[in-house]
Order: C-alpha cells, then structure tokens, then sequence
C-alpha cells in the first residue's frame, strides 16, 4: 500500500464533545473510540487531560483500548497540561501529544498577552517537553489562517525543530477561503519539508470546512481533522465522511485517497448521534436519511433504469444496506451480533447467548427494537424491576381548549393519578407524570420528535433527556400517538433516573460529579 495517503485523525471525542449539549459519558466515548479505531481511523483524539480527573481517566481508557489507531491526547504549552496529557496517552500502543499556542496577533494581544518572541520561546519548551515524553508530536498553531504568515511559519519551523514531525494549521474561527488555505497550506509544506506532515483543522463557520480541508490536499497537506457527523465548536468542524467521500468518489481528480472503511461511515454517524443526542439533518450529505433517496419522478425513473444517472456514490459503500434495517422478532443472533458489533459492543459467546436472551423476550413486548433498546438489553436495564410505568393517559387539546391531560403512573406497582393544564398537550401530560411521581425537581434537557417510518400511520418516535442535579438519564417512547411516545419516554427516563440514582447511592458516590456523569455506565 502507498505511503502517499491522507490520514485521517478524528477528534469527536475532544473538539466534538465540545458542541453544546454533546457531553459522552466515559462508557460512550470507549464504545465510539472502538469504532473509530476498528473503521481505519488514523488519529483519535480521546480528549484534554488537564479539563479534569476524570477527563485523563477517560483519555487513558481510550488509550488502552485502540488497537491500531494513534491515541492523541491535546495540551497547551504549559508544563502541567502536558504531564497530563502524557499520563493519558502513555498507556496507548501508539500516543501522540498534542499541543498547540496561538499565533494570531488577535489572540497574543487579548488572549495570551504575549510577544511574538515569547510565543517561540513557549513553542520551543513546549515542543520539547513533549518530544522527551513522546516520540510523536503534533504541533497546532492554534487561530493560524488570521496570523502573519511569516511569524506563522517561523513557529512551525521552531516546533520542527524542536521535534514536531506533524504540524497542524487550525482555521479555529472558520474564517478561510479555498484558495486562501491553499496558500498558506503551500508556504508550510515548503518550510517544514517533506518529512514533516502538514494537517489540517477546518472550522464550519462559513460552511467551507470541507472545501478548505480539500484545498489543502492539493496543496500538500497529509493529515486531515474533523468530526463525524461534523460535530464541534460552534458550526463544527470538517465532516470526516464527508471528507473520505469526496477523495474516494473523485479519486481520479485528486490522486490520494484515505484508508477509512467507507462501509462503516453510516454506522459511525448514527452511534455519534446517538451518544451525543445530536441529530443529523436529513439532508446532510453521505449520512442524512435522504442523502441517497430519490423522490422526483425523473429521477426515480433514471435512477431504476441505472443508478449512474443520479447517483454518483453507490449507498452501499458508505453502510446503506439491509444490516441497516430495525431488527425485531424475526432477527437471529447473526443480525443482533451485527448491529451490537456497529454499535460498538464486542461481546463473547456466553454474553452474546445470554443478550440473545433478553432481546427475544423483549421482542415479545414491542414489535420494533432500535438501537436504543439494544443500548438497554446489554446494559442489563431490561432485566430490571421497573419502578415507573405509565398506566392510562387521556388528554384534550384544541385551538379553543386549555390543554390538559390526565395520567395514571404505576409507581412500584400502586396506580398514582394527576391531571394538568400546560401550553400543549406534551407540556400536560410531562407535568402531571411529575405530579403524579413527585418528580417535580427534574428538568426536560432535549426532546426529540422523530417519524419511524413515512406515512399517515408513521409512529412517533420521541427522545427525551432528563436531569436531577448531576445525573442525566435518557428515554424513548414509540407510539402511533406522539402524545403518547412523549409520556412513555418521559417515564422510561425517570425510571433510568430512578434506577441510576439507586445505584449511585448503593455505591456511595451521589453527588460526585464524575460518576454521575458516567451515569450510563454505573
Ligand atoms: O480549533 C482549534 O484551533 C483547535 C486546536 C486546539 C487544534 O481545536
Ligand atoms: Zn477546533
């Protein structure tokens, strides 16, 4: 295999993590980290050791994990990030540190209240802290499409220097262009030399993340950073799939290509979604539901006489196949293994039988098993005693009416019964579940409203997130009725509070933020 390809260095973990709302539990971050190494990916950024205790706990796990993937940990210049940051990644087969300082003249004068000659002097002991701990060192000159060209250089040539052999280019504030990126991206390749790599680091701000991170592939630039799904700091960053596409679908025009699974782009999409809660639009290219449907009538009918006509990927390569079908009575354990392997789960012979197990007796009580289901069977959440399920519901709403419902929760098997009045039907009954749980403390955080299937007679799929202090718990309800799917999903949720919160207690760590935000994992 050539030497000459892209490296593909995903940082969902750590940039993707920092969207809002897309906090991973440490038990989810290790789930995706398996994917991303078993899918080809060349880089994992597992996080920021010096954020906390528990961050480089986190970094460490994933770094003892991944089987082929480097495992990057990323630290500032200063002495403490970086031990930290090497005691997170020490453990890997293969670590990487990481570290960066700005160089825009915007962020020395605000920021870091810095010369120029003192960002070189960080740069040069920064660097070489990191190359006496570790033999691979990307160095990022953080805000580097708004610094001077000349001192942006100069600091990379220090970090080369210094033993740097990857030097990344941040556009941190999405503010390039095309053309422009590719000038910078040529007058680093010259001063850092071949053997150096060149990556990239494309913020989405003005939806050029992808455009620019391909400029920069023909001007010389090996390592490409992104997110799945796109995710990260405000507009997020590059899509990786996005990007694994277009070098393999126009790999005639550009010559390179990456060594990422493509098969596994869809399912590494949907476990990001699903363990950050951020939903993908249906338009997104590659991974949206839509991105390879067909609805015009011309294009249907060209289409069906030959996919070359509208279709310039073939939906297969990137994980559009049957395995991507729900499972449900009729699945054997070949198709359940299937999707817990997509999903991130390993499991041994004795673990796969016993889950085999739960999912039939599951499938004896809902038609359809989503992945959501699955998470719960092999968390063992089915096989619990359930404190909360809800009873009857009845509820009017109207253009002339106050909305109000009526609920009957079964709490540890006694009927509790409420009514309420809220701004819609969902805002009624969520608030007489509450009433009728004592529940009043716990707060929505993201409700989602999702159609299974297409069609007058689609279900309701509904999400919901919940929260009581530092504990998050998740619940899904499925329902033709989407008033319905919203009070079961509640309740789903505030029986996995119930039951995280016992744990917790059992185990004598309420109130410790680190665990409670592991609360998948308890
Ligand atoms: O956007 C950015 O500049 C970053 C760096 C820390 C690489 O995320
Ligand atoms: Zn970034």
């Amino acid at each position: 295999m050539s030497d000459d390809y892209v490296r593909i260095f995903d940082t969902t973990l750590r940039d993707g993590e920092q969207s809002p709302g897309a906090t991973m539990t440490p038990d989810e971050k290790l789930r995706l980290a398996r994917k991303l190494d078993g899918m080809g990916v060349d880089v994992i950024e597992a996080g920021f050791p010096a954020a906390s205790p528990g961050e480089l706990r986190s970094v460490a796990r994933v770094a003892e994990l991944c089987e082929r993937a480097e495992v990057a940990a990323l630290c500032r210049t200063r002495e403490g990030d970086i031990k930290a940051a090497w005691e997170g990644v020490k453990g890997a087969r293969r670590p990487r540190l990481h570290v960066f300082i700005a160089t825009s003249d915007i962020h020395l004068e605000h920021k870091l209240r810095m010369t120029r000659e003192q960002v070189l002097a960080e740069i040069e002991r920064g660097v070489s802290l990191c190359r006496s701990l570790c033999d691979v060192v990307e160095f990022s000159a953080e805000d580097a499409t708004r610094s001077d060209l000349g001192f942006l250089c100069e600091a990379f040539a220090t970090a080369v220097r210094c033993g740097a052999s990857v030097v990344n280019v941040p556009d941190t504030v999405g503010y390039t262009m095309p053309h422009e990126y590719d000038r910078i991206i040529r007058a680093v390749c010259e001063t850092v030399g071949p053997e150096v790599i060149v990556s990239t680091h494309c913020h989405n701000d003005l939806g050029l993340a992808v455009a620019n991170s391909l400029a920069a592939i023909r001007a010389g630039a090996r390592q490409i950073e992104g997110c799945i799904n796109g995710i990260g700091e405000r507009a997020g960053n590059a899509s990786i799939e996005e990007v694994v596409m277009a070098l393999r679908t126009r790999r005639e025009l550009m010559g390179i290509e990456t060594r990422i699974d493509t098969t596994q782009l869809l399912s590494a999409s949907r476990m990001v979604r699903d363990v950050t809660g951020l939903t993908v639009q249906p338009n997104k290219a590659i991974v949206g539901r839509n991105a390879f449907a067909h609805e015009a009538g011309i294009h249907q009918h060209g289409v069906l006489a030959n996919t070359l006509t509208y279709e310039i990927m073939r939906p297969e390569d990137v994980g559009w196949n049957d395995s991507n079908l729900v499972l449900g009575k009729h699945s054997g354990k070949h198709a359940l293994q299937a999707r817990l392997e997509e999903l991130g789960f390993r499991l041994d012979k004795e673990e796969l039988a016993r889950v085999f197990d739960r999912f039939k007796r599951l499938c004896d009580r809902k038609k359809v098993i989503y992945d959501e289901d699955l998470l719960s069977i092999v968390s063992g959440g089915e096989d619990r005693e359930r404190r909360y399920q809800l009873g009857d519901v009845m509820f009017q709403s109207g253009t002339s009416v106050l909305p109000t419902a009526t609920v009957v929760v079964h709490v540890d098997g006694a009927p509790k019964r409420a009514a309420s009045t809220g701004d819609g039907p969902v805002a009624a009954l969520l608030e007489a579940i509450k009433q009728a749980t004592g529940t009043r403390d716990v707060v929505l955080e993201d409700y989602h409203l999702d159609a299974v299937t297409g069609g007058t007679d689609a279900q309701g799929k509904v999400h919901v997130r919940i929260r009581v202090d530092d504990v998050v718990a998740h619940g899904q309800g499925t329902h033709t009725d989407v008033v319905v799917a919203s009070g079961e999903a509640f309740v789903d949720a505030l029986d996995q509070l119930a039951f995280l919160q016992a744990r917790l207690a059992e185990v004598g760590q309420v109130g410790d933020p680190e665990v409670a935000a592991a609360s998948h994992g308890v």
